[in-house]
């Protein structure tokens, strides 16, 4: 009798099958009925006392190893088989969201393009700027008033964080012959209370062009072409006499408005155009600070807010809405590249 139970614990053992019918078979002829574990249970009243204990014992654990035995292959069948169902290779995969560039990045792409079409390279320089950089070789000497026109943060008595992308100007020349000719987009930071209109940290573009002969005209078409590469070929432009210390003349640049198409609304507060940035002939001075001779060379530059060209582009009222990173937000750029 008890090498029967051995027999059948080596026969369930040994049993293997991931086919439902074939381990249904299995549980059929061990724990049916008419099964052989069935009738061994029946064989118990017939065992010697003396042998019923050890007979009893090894009948149990024959029973649970089948059981446990045909449950355990069940299930292995039953998920395999689900995981099989329903396999389809030729449905069209799950989407996945794209993301979008940030609209800065955008119109910071889209002015860079413009200007590489005119053949201007892109160079940068540090967001931690010196006094010299900054302002001292952009004539504004310690002391001059102008300084004051941006509000600094300072790390040091003489390092600051970078009020303008003028500072690139500086840089770009003392480290190149003329000709010049390239933008500087970057990072700037002011010390001013964050509102609908201002931040302490946004984005300009600054262009320099240094060459034998350049004119205000040379500088004025090329805020002309700009205008109208980055608003539609409507765009007018109209320059109005500025200062900056940096530039002799000097001039801050408008666009026809958008909306109106310069014939005045709210936006444009009926003037019919809105300033974009501001421009003018490099200063002989600044010139002579960064090395080159302001007897053979001229120039000009010019500087913009890359939020404030994407508020009018987009038409976007709130300056705020470029750094709080919300989606619903954002997710309106996805198709400008
Ligand atoms: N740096 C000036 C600002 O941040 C902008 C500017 C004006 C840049 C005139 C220029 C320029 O290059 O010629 O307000």
């Amino acid at each position: 009798m008890l090498a029967k139970v051995e027999e059948l614990v080596q026969e369930v053992e040994g049993f293997n099958s991931s086919n439902l019918d074939e381990i249904e078979a299995f549980r059929i002829k061990m724990l049916g009925k008419k099964g052989a574990i069935t009738a061994l249970l029946a064989e118990f009243r017939n065992v010697p006392v003396e042998q019923k204990k050890e007979f009893g014992k090894g009948i149990n654990q024959l029973k649970k190893l089948a059981i446990e035995k045909v449950n355990q292959l069940k299930e292995q069948a039953e998920d395999e088989a689900s995981n099989n169902k329903g396999l389809d290779l030729s449905m069209p995969a799950e989407e996945f969201e794209l993301g979008a560039r940030h609209p800065l990045s955008v119109v910071r792409n889209e002015i860079i393009s413009i200007f590489n079409r005119i053949g201007y390279s892109v160079s940068e320089g540090p967001e931690i700027e010196d006094d010299w950089h900054n302002f001292t070789a952009l004539n504004f000497p310690k002391e001059h008033p102008a300084r004051d026109m941006q509000d600094t943060f300072f790390i040091e008595p003489e390092i600051a964080l970078r009020t303008h992308t003028s500072s690139v100007q500086v840089r770009i020349m003392e480290s190149q012959k003329p000709p010049i000719r390239t933008i500087s987009p970057g990072r700037v930071f002011r010390n001013e209370a964050i509102s609908a209109r201002a931040h302490c940290i946004f984005h300009q573009v600054e262009g320099l062009y240094i060459d034998k002969d350049v004119s205000f005209a040379d500088l004025k078409q090329t805020l002309l072409y700009f205008a109208k590469e980055m608003f539609g070929e409507k765009t007018k432009i109209r320059l109005r006499p500025s200062y900056f210390p940096f530039t002799e003349p000097s001039a801050e640049v408008d666009v026809s408005c958008q909306l109106c198409n310069g014939k005045g609304c709210n936006v444009c507060k009926y003037t019919g155009f809105l300033e974009i940035m501001g421009c003018g002939m490099v200063d002989p001075n600044v010139l002579e600070n960064c090395g080159i001779d302001s007897s053979v060379y001229s120039g000009f530059a010019f500087g913009m807010g890359i939020e404030r060209i994407a508020m009018l582009k987009y038409q976007i009222n709130d300056l705020r809405h470029f750094f709080e990173n919300d989606l619903r937000f954002l997710k309106q750029f996805k198709t400008a590249y």
